[in-house]
């Protein structure tokens, strides 16, 4: 498990290199607040984190206190004794600033979230979402087209009418209207908020299982990572926010007689796209760096560079066949920036 947390802390680093502005879909938009590539720990308003439980955030008006950003405090302690700020390194930052808990859970689970306590005033600014994937400037994994929601439906804001206390109340009205429980469709999500002056939230974060994962993404840490379409017309998108290595390990796409080729220049409605881009969805500017169909009999070894800030694997599905791919991801290191077969522009 440290592994994992060591791994964790890289990805967030990598991910605080997006200099993301977030909050798309809203009406306006806001800048993400800015994090130093160099530092060592990444600030509070951009939180990764593959763990379930409880979170909770609370934000004080500056007047007591030196932070402008509020303060997590890991799990269960949501009594909510605040912490005395830490110095603040940029105060110039603008006080609406948004923030969002990155939720990755393993590629076959989905992640819920309930609201146990929002305190984030609707009249001072106060906005929160729940977003079915990921955002980063503006851009959504899963891809816009690839999800079978509309992006309307994705992301769901709300906040609470009144501040001073807890809100909604306890458990009743909460579940019941059903409203204050998010489910995504795929392992990655995200909690927003944007607290101008104060507020408070808790939340809880359970992770179930998906028997039928199609957009995932990735951490860098399983051995292999399963794309299948399950025999519908769909697309499906293995998607890793590092630079990274890539191989088709096996491959069933198309025709049950072909054997695995090339087909950039042929027409084929099933295939497997390997490439990078430099924004969250591979369908806007994918640079591809080779598009594979047919089958593999056994093990083949189709090792890939991409030195992107975002690397995927697509795999394009008509809905006649059944197709799957099996491939491993791991993030790219400097000897293997030599033989990159495709680079982005950062
Ligand atoms: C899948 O992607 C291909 C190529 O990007 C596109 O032409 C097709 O319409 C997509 N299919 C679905 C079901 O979205
Ligand atoms: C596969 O190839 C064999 C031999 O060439 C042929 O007999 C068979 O009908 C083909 N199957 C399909 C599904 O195309």
């Amino acid at each position: 498990m440290a592994m994992r947390g060591v791994m964790m802390l890289f990805f967030q680093v990598l991910i605080l290199c997006f200099q993301a502005k977030a909050w798309h879909a809203v009406r306006r938009s806001f800048e993400l607040e800015q994090t130093a590539a160099h530092q060592e720990k990444p600030r509070n308003c951009m939180h990764v984190t593959s763990e379930e439980g409880e979170f909770s955030y609370v934000k004080l008006p500056p007047v007591r206190s030196t932070s402008k950003h509020g303060h997590w405090m890991p799990a269960p302690d949501a009594s909510g004794e605040p912490t005395a700020g830490e110095p603040d390194p940029e105060p110039g930052a603008a006080p609406a600033t948004v923030c969002g808990i990155y939720f990755v859970a393993d590629p076959d689970q989905t992640v819920e979230v309930t609201m146990r306590q929002v305190n984030v005033d609707c009249r001072t600014g106060g906005l929160m979402a729940f977003v079915d994937g990921w955002e980063l400037n503006g851009q959504y994994f899963p891809g816009e087209r690839d999800h079978e929601k509309p992006l309307g439906l994705r992301v769901q804001e709300f906040c609470a009418e009144r501040t001073g206390g807890p809100w909604p109340g306890k458990q009743g009205a909460t579940t019941s209207a059903g409203a204050w429980v998010f489910r995504s469709s795929q392992n990655a999500a995200l909690v927003q908020y944007r607290i101008p002056e104060r507020g408070s939230f808790v939340l809880s974060a359970r992770f179930h299982h998906n028997p039928k994962p199609c957009n995932i993404m990735a951490e860098g840490l399983a051995p292999y990572y399963m794309l299948r379409n399950y025999g519908q017309r769909r697309n499906c998108t293995l998607t890793a926010l590092f630079p990274a290595v890539v191989s088709v390990i096996a491959q069933e796409v198309g025709e049950i007689n072909d054997s695995v080729r090339y087909c950039e220049r042929v027409r084929v409605d099933d295939k497997l796209e390997i490439g990078g881009s430099v924004g969250l969805d591979p369908s806007y500017q994918l640079v591809r760096a080779s598009t594979i169909c047919g089958r593999s009999r056994g093990r083949m070894d189709l090792e890939q560079t991409i030195l992107c800030g975002t690397t995927s694997v697509r795999l394009i599905s008509s809905g006649r066949y059944n197709n799957q791919a099996m491939v491993t991801m791991r993030m790219a290191d400097e000897s293997d920036l030599r033989l990159a077969t495709v680079i982005c522009e950062m």
